[in-house]
């Protein structure tokens, strides 16, 4: 477990939405926060933990710091990059790619204020996603996803889709294997699916593992598709939970033989109700079948999730298991919340 230490503390976001104790927690952990194709040649402004961050590249990398010049306080993420430095639009200050203002255009021949430098976060570039982490001292493990470098696998990045919903309930919803037969009859699942065969979850050391095989496929199958021998077919999902809010999910896919089918289902926590989904698939077949048709699938599938789970209330996640009803399909669910739980984050409810 990890104590919420004072710097932290005094680090809290202004209007911040989550408690002092979970903010601090959450916040030494890696988090996604853009596709690295997103941030080019203009600072980008994204949020994560209420904070407010631009992220801006120069050659020696992507560069994460709080949204606020120094000077004034004007966004930087309204500026842009020159030469290796952002520009604050203002004054036009610059800083260069560890902070450190470098220029004072009013003032060029005198020495520049020590405090003019930007508060900097740890920011690493991994799997086509910009993480970071607004702790110094990071806790946990980084996800592991060796499809992303290996040359047989194809790497489709989803569209982002933001969810007004905390990011405990889109984990917990993307780890849920009993709700295909009714969430998503009309994608991939039907109704002959709703019995959950047991099934093999375990707490790791980096959040929980689960081990799903059932008749359910990950094809394309409309609703009106007769029942026939081809869906006595087993298809095999494994999970695993990287805690907080990342998911890498491999599909063993019946056909072709060999087939699989990875997703990295990772995902930002902007505040304690609202998200940020990246997802990014990896697929080792169909490699000349059109990308566009693997994203329409994708959005459709999570559409239908998010349909549901930004109504559920709570909004944010119980902890405490007395809170709701569990049953043995829920075994996931319950390993995650108790594994979320040891983190130290709210007995009660939490992101
Ligand atoms: S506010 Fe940024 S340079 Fe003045
Ligand atoms: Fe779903």
């Amino acid at each position: 477990m990890l104590n919420t230490n004072s710097e932290s503390l005094q680090n809290l976001p202004d209007n911040c939405t989550f408690s002092e104790s979970d903010w601090g927690v959450l916040s030494a952990y890696w988090h996604p926060v853009a596709y690295c194709d997103e941030v080019k040649e203009k600072p980008v402004l994204i949020r994560l933990l209420d904070e407010e961050i631009v992220l801006y590249r120069t050659s020696t990398g992507v560069t994460a710091a709080k949204d606020l010049c120094l000077h004034r306080g004007t966004p930087l993420s309204i500026g842009e990059v020159k030469g290796d430095e952002i520009v604050c639009p203002y004054h036009g200050y610059r800083y260069n790619s560890q902070g450190k203002c470098t220029l004072v255009p009013a003032h060029p021949e005198s020495p520049i204020p020590g405090q003019l430098c930007l508060k900097t976060y740890l920011c690493q570039e991994s799997y086509g996603l910009i993480w970071v982490c607004l702790n110094p001292q990071p806790q946990g493990t980084m996800v592991d996803f060796p499809e992303f470098d290996d040359p047989e696998f194809q790497i489709i990045n989803v569209p982002t889709m933001d969810w007004t919903v905390s990011s405990g309930r889109q984990i917990e919803s993307f780890s849920d294997v009993a709700h295909f037969a009714f969430i998503h009859n009309d994608t991939f699942s039907r109704e002959e699916d709703a019995v959950v065969p047991k099934y093999q979850v375990k707490a790791t050391p980096y959040g929980v593992s689960a081990d799903y095989i059932s008749t359910v496929g990950n094809a394309p199958r409309p609703a009106d598709t007769p029942y026939n021998e081809k869906d006595e077919a087993l298809w095999r999902r494994v999970y695993h939970i990287y805690l907080p809010f990342t998911v890498r999910l491999k599909i063993h896919c019946p056909v072709p033989e060999g087939g699989i089918i990875t997703i990295l289902n990772a995902n930002s926590p902007l505040s304690a109700e609202t998200s940020r989904l990246f997802a990014v698939v990896a697929r080792n077949f169909d490699q000349d079948q059109p990308v566009k048709d693997v994203i329409d699938f994708q959005i459709k599938i999570y559409s239908e999730d998010r349909d549901v789970v930004q109504r559920q209330h709570p909004e944010r996640l119980p902890l405490d298991l007395s809170d709701e009803v569990h049953v043995r399909a829920d075994r996931t669910s319950i390993t995650y919340r108790q594994e979320l739980s040891k983190l130290g984050l709210g007995r009660k409810f939490t992101s």
